[in-house]
């Protein structure tokens, strides 16, 4: 009898262990992160500051890259699903595909985040970003304040991100006027696939040659855009010459921003944006209610409980004062390519 407990007692000892191993503790709270994609600079940030943050409050995150993949996206969000994450968090690359997976998350007891970008036409518990519709208007505003009249092209980010909608309601917000006036021409308007630089330098390529070079401002929506831009006006001996708008912060961008040839960025500080979702989604998952202040966004089915953080116009005058006080970038970073006589005085 002995000899046969000891040995049921080993087997059962050895399953609880495999059955352990492969399904996930019932203790600890698990966050499913369904991104997008770790391509572009700022989400690599952004994992590893909600990661981070997410685990000092003892929870583990199963982190998912879709590389901009849509039926990859949602498989793996299935997936996560299965596994018995207690919440949801998704970047989508297209949010309107990726709304299809809050039905499922539900039905299996799951609430879903929108993180950054918004999961649209589906019954979303929360939405946290920045204000996407102020970045727009920061971006045109600090165009427009430079260069009140001439020939601007609008190269907008991608098509599948609803974010790249809000930005540019943004800029038209602030552009429309000054075009109705006659002041402002726009003589171009694309939208770049995936946010990509290289579909952002092909496009603003042609839109020189169909323009005779006449552009005074490209409204470019984003860094990664932003820098194929400026590699195409670098051809034409325009980089510096042309305005350029962005956003993110991103490193190249800063240092574009110091050494003349990217206007402006508009800096997100993401270590806000991904604390704040690391403990909306640990609360999520205790099943607390999270307090939105009764800010809301239409997600074209209901009105998501949202959280905007604000976002902050950067240019050379003070990106010592925001990127570099932040710690998002150093100044050697960023003034890496300018002499150092030349450097602001800290
Ligand atoms: C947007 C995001 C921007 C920029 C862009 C490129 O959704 O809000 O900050 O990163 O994607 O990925």
């Amino acid at each position: 009898m002995k000899k046969t407990l000891s040995v049921v007692l080993g087997l059962s000892l050895m399953l609880v262990t495999l059955f352990g191993m492969t399904a996930l503790a019932d203790d600890e709270i698990v966050i499913g992160f369904s991104m997008d994609n770790l391509r572009l600079e700022r989400w690599q940030h952004d994992r590893d500051i909600f990661v981070k943050r997410a685990e000092e409050l003892g929870a583990k995150v199963l982190v998912q890259s879709a590389n901009s993949d849509d039926m990859l996206q949602v498989s793996q969000a299935e997936n996560l699903i299965t596994q018995g994450v207690d919440v949801l968090v998704v970047l989508p690359h297209n949010g309107k595909i990726m709304g299809s997976i809050v039905e499922e998350a539900h039905k299996n007891g799951v609430p879903v985040l929108a993180y950054d970008r918004l999961l649209m036409d589906c019954d979303l518990d929360y939405y946290i970003s920045f204000d996407n519709v102020r970045v727009g208007e920061l971006q045109a505003q600090y165009l427009v304040d430079k260069k009140p009249e001439g020939n601007y092209f609008l190269l907008g980010g991608s098509p599948t991100d609803n974010n790249a909608k809000l930005f540019r309601q943004g800029q038209m917000n602030v552009l429309q006027p000054y075009i109705d006036e006659g002041k402002i021409k726009i003589v171009g308007d694309q939208w770049a696939k995936d946010w990509l630089p290289q579909e952002a330098m092909k496009i603003i390529e042609n839109a020189l040659t169909a323009n005779n070079n006449n552009i005074d401002v490209v409204v470019a929506s984003n860094d990664s855009t932003a820098g194929g831009t400026i590699q195409a006006l670098a051809d034409q001996n325009l980089d510096g010459k042309v305005l350029v708008s962005g956003q993110d912060a991103d490193l190249a961008a800063c240092q574009r921003i110091v050494e003349g040839t990217q206007t402006m960025t508009v800096y997100k500080p993401i270590h806000l944006l991904a604390t704040r979702a690391a403990e909306v989604a640990v609360a999520m998952a205790k099943g607390e209610e999270i307090d939105t202040e009764g800010k809301t966004v239409n997600n074209g089915k209901i009105d998501v409980p949202s959280i905007l953080l604000t976002p902050i116009q950067v240019d050379k005058e003070n990106m010592v004062d925001t990127v570099i006080a932040d710690g998002f970038h150093t100044m050697e970073e960023v003034y890496k390519n300018v002499p150092k006589d030349e450097w602001p005085k800290q």
